[in-house]
């Protein structure tokens, strides 16, 4: 496994492979890897000839309140879990390199940023798009892996990459969880023993509105009443948004058809989750 730092040593990497006619899969990520990274990187191992795995913290999807300096960069642990799981390349290029002084450019896929996420996280997805269209630009991948955990990221990711004719294709791979339900995540590590507990509420949440939809309830507003309410057993537990949408615009729907995604970000104590989970009212949820 090699580490790359330089922008110029990657390219030239991915214009060797490409010209052998070698496949790269790639998974952009900002570290402090876990299972849910892993299954990401397990997915690019068994397709492609070559794994690039990014990790780089990106400061413009960071807003001026939210957890920048805060967010965990554990590289050597990162670095081994990579080895282990066969990654061929780590990209980890300095912030400098990527957003000069003179820095300009941004990509923004309109209205999809408008809902869930995007409506309290303003230029948040900006900054997702942005990274990820210079990470595709310069790592040239065939095939690029995301998590459904970030559900409106990946819609975006998709519709960025159709919209501007990337040849990338873009995979949507499922939610790694706890035993207890709790998607994994990086951010789980800021929780104390207590709110660890209640921070299983999300996934009994999600799995409440299933029920609900298939037993029949078509109205969001019941639905969603019954999920707050079910969350604010929780002491440390908070609810910032909950919202029962459409899969492609992502706006809320007035009734329940079809496919929807069922999403939520919720405080425990001082730590934001977010959680999703994709229910067909016929079939009860999809993975
Ligand atoms: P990060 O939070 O490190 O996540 C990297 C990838 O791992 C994302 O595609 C995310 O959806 C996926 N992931 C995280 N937790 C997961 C879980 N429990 N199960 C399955 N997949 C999971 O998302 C980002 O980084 C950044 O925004 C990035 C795309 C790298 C741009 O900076």
């Amino acid at each position: 496994m090699r580490i790359i730092k330089s922008i110029g040593q990657m390219r030239e990497f991915s214009k060797v492979a490409r010209l052998e006619n070698k496949t790269i899969g790639f998974v952009p990520t900002m570290g402090a890897l876990h299972d849910g990274h892993l299954s990401l990187i397990r997915s690019a191992r068994r397709e492609n000839d070559f794994v690039v795995v990014s990790i780089f913290v990106n400061p413009i999807q960071f807003g001026p309140k939210e957890d920048f300096r805060k967010y965990p960069c554990p590289f050597k642990k990162d670095a081994s879990l990579c080895r282990k799981a066969g990654v061929d390349i780590i990209f980890h290029p300095k912030p400098n390199d990527m957003y000069g002084p003179d820095y300009k450019t941004y990509v923004e896929v309109m209205d999809l940023d408008k809902y869930l996420c995007g409506r309290l996280r303003p230029g948040h997805f900006r900054g997702v798009a942005t990274v990820v269209g210079k990470l595709f630009n310069i790592v040239m991948p065939d095939t690029a892996y995301f998590g459904q955990k970030d559900a409106q990221q990946a819609r975006i990711i998709t519709k960025m990459a159709e919209d501007l004719n990337m040849s990338v294709k873009i995979k949507i791979m499922p939610i790694v969880r706890e035993k207890d339900g709790l998607a994994l995540s990086s951010r789980n590590i800021h929780l104390n023993q207590d709110e660890r507990q209640d921070a299983a509420i999300l996934f009994q949440a999600l799995n409440l509105a299933k029920v609900l939809i298939k037993n029949g309830q078509l109205n969001p507003g019941k639905i969603i009443r019954q999920m707050r309410n079910l969350i604010n057993t929780k002491k440390t537990a908070s609810v910032q948004y909950i919202s029962i949408a459409d899969l492609k615009d992502l706006k809320p729907v007035k009734r329940i058809k079809g496919k929807v995604i069922v999403a939520l970000a919720v405080f425990i104590g001082k730590t934001r989750l977010i959680d999703n989970i994709i229910v067909n009212r016929k079939l009860g949820n999809v993975p």
